[in-house]
């Protein structure tokens, strides 16, 4: 689906559909959606006046232009008219502009557009600035349409009563042409984000047997050859000469060999930066290993591996939008299986640094991955590091799927997560990781620690863990459990994979530039 601004009048564009848009309690149309309206001989103010539309956020209702036409002056040749509601004005912000914009792009496609004509949501009355405006209908409206279609026949999709509706170009059409250069910005960036976060989506979706350690990597590969980023893809022989005791503990049970995935991010002049490692767990799938899950639901453990994604979506939206700071995703991509050469609770493992783990668990696996990871990141002398995971079932117990947990040793790269969050709209809330309160969690009695501190303030334990390896780097550790996996529609986030974190990563790294 293409993104694309146009300077003219919306009652005359050329689509399929027009949108336009309603804050809550107006009972007088203006601007495009009074254009509109007096095009439709006031069949918008009629609906208003009927009580019938309240404006309500992410209300919809469609309208048909009658064969004549309205007062309006030109000939609407659109087929249907899509009215999508703001919420009251008072509440209005830049991420009800992407949920206005994917709520409308998503009826429209559901009823068959193919082309939708749109007003710019928010940049009239709501008071945002045109690109800002225009990034976010460039995000709502393509995050908002996208589904994963690869694996269903055209028979499968039928029997499913999903007939192929594609919606192929929305396009913002403004009257002030002196805006267009703005609009076209933010639409560039929007598409961008948007792009890079249904990149991840997909790969969250493939399931284990499809996306395998192996063919993450070759993702990864493909990605960073069309964006024109560095790819190093270090196989088991490699990962073994490095000593990544802990990632190689964790791969040792499956079939499947594993890959550490290293892409880089250098534009021009950037090369001696003290450059932003971003780290991401990719367990392909997730089982549990001895320490099986149980089998209810296990299926969803092939989400396990979307932290990597979200690094990967994050390194291509750096890469396409040229920012002027020097990044490095480090994604350790393995399963977690059991077999006869698995690793075994009492276990213990050796990591990159040298330090030692007890494995109580060895469903406790993505801290092992991320905490070689993190040790291979100081080679970078970062100037600041996340690493980015599905970690514990603790975060979902503190938080539902209302926010990521984060917690760090620098108060900075909090900051700058929480700033980066507020502009992408994906909600992050710190947890502490004190020292004295929560270290004893993962004391050992033969080991440097343990990787598994039992029920209580499990997320904590995990991220205490990790910050035993991130040591003197500024370091932030964000746990996705509840985040990677929506189980119902919301605006621009259809059921299914979120790609949570892309948009997130991708405006925090951009921050150091
Ligand atoms: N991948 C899981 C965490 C998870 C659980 C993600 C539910 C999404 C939904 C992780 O590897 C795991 O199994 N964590 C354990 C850790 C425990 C053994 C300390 C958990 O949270 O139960
Ligand atoms: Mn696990
Ligand atoms: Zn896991």
């Amino acid at each position: 689906m293409e993104v694309t601004a146009l300077a003219g009048r919306l009652p005359e564009a050329a689509a399929d559909t027009i949108v336009v848009n309603l804050f809550q309690g107006v009972k007088q149309t203006d601007g495009a959606t009074g254009a509109v309206d007096a095009a439709l001989g006031g069949a918008i103010s009629r609906l208003i006046a009927t009580a019938d539309f309240g404006g309500k956020l992410n209300e919809t209702a469609v309208l048909y232009p009658p064969p004549g036409g309205g007062t309006g002056g030109g000939d609407v040749t659109a087929t249907r008219v899509v009215l999508v509601g703001l919420g009251k004005r008072e509440a209005f912000t830049l991420d009800r502009a992407r949920q206005a914009a994917g709520t409308a792009a998503r009826r429209a496609r559901d009823l068959g557009a193919r082309t939708v004509a749109t007003v710019l949501h928010g940049a009239g009355a709501g008071g945002l600035p045109p690109r800002q405006a225009a990034q976010a209908v460039a995000e709502g409206s393509r995050l908002a349409v996208h589904r994963f279609e690869e694996l269903k026949t055209a028979a499968g999709r039928e029997e499913a009563d999903e007939p192929p509706r594609h919606l192929q170009r929305v396009t913002v059409v403004e009257l002030d042409e002196a805006k267009l250069p703005e609009i076209e910005a933010g639409l560039a960036r929007g598409r961008i984000m948007a792009e890079s976060t249904v990149f991840a989506r997909d790969l969250v979706t493939k399931p284990g047997n499809i996306l395998t350690p192996r063919a993450l990597a070759t993702a990864a590969q493909e990605m960073a050859g069309g964006v024109g980023l560095r790819c190093q893809i270090l196989e088991p022989a490699q990962i073994a000469e490095l000593k990544m005791g802990a990632l190689m503990g964790v791969a040792q049970g499956s079939d499947e060999p594993a890959r550490f995935i290293i892409v880089e991010h250098s534009p021009p002049g950037t090369g001696d930066q003290p450059p932003v490692v971003l780290c991401g767990k990719a367990i392909t799938f997730d089982s549990g290993g001895i320490s099986i899950k149980p089998s209810e639901g296990m299926w969803a453990m092939k989400d396990d591996m979307a932290g990597g994604a979200a690094v990967l979506g994050a390194l291509r939206a750096l890469a396409q939008l040229g920012v002027p700071q020097r990044t490095i995703g480090l994604v350790p991509a393995t399963e977690n299986m059991p077999s006869g050469r698995a690793i075994r609770p009492g276990d213990v493992l050796r990591a990159m640094d040298g330090q030692t783990i007890e494995i109580i668990s060895t469903d406790a696996e993505g801290r092992l991955v991320l905490a070689d990871a993190i040790a291979y990141g100081h080679r970078y002398s970062p100037a600041g590091m996340v690493d980015v995971a599905t970690l514990t079932g603790g975060v979902v117990t503190a938080l539902g799927h209302g926010a990521a947990g984060i917690m760090g040793n620098n108060p900075d790269v909090i900051a700058r997560l929480q700033r980066a969050a507020e502009t992408t709209d994906e909600r992050v809330w710190e947890l502490p990781l004190w020292e004295d309160a929560y270290k004893k969690a993962i004391r050992s009695d033969i080991a440097d620690m343990k990787n598994s501190g039992g029920r209580a303030a499990s997320a904590i334990a995990g991220g205490m863990l990790l910050k035993q390896f991130a040591k003197q780097v500024p370091w932030a550790h964000v746990d996705i459990a509840g985040m990677s996996w929506a189980e119902s529609d919301a605006p621009y986030t259809p059921k299914g994979a979120t790609g949570y974190g892309v948009r997130l990563l991708a405006e925090f790294a951009a921050g150091y530039a």
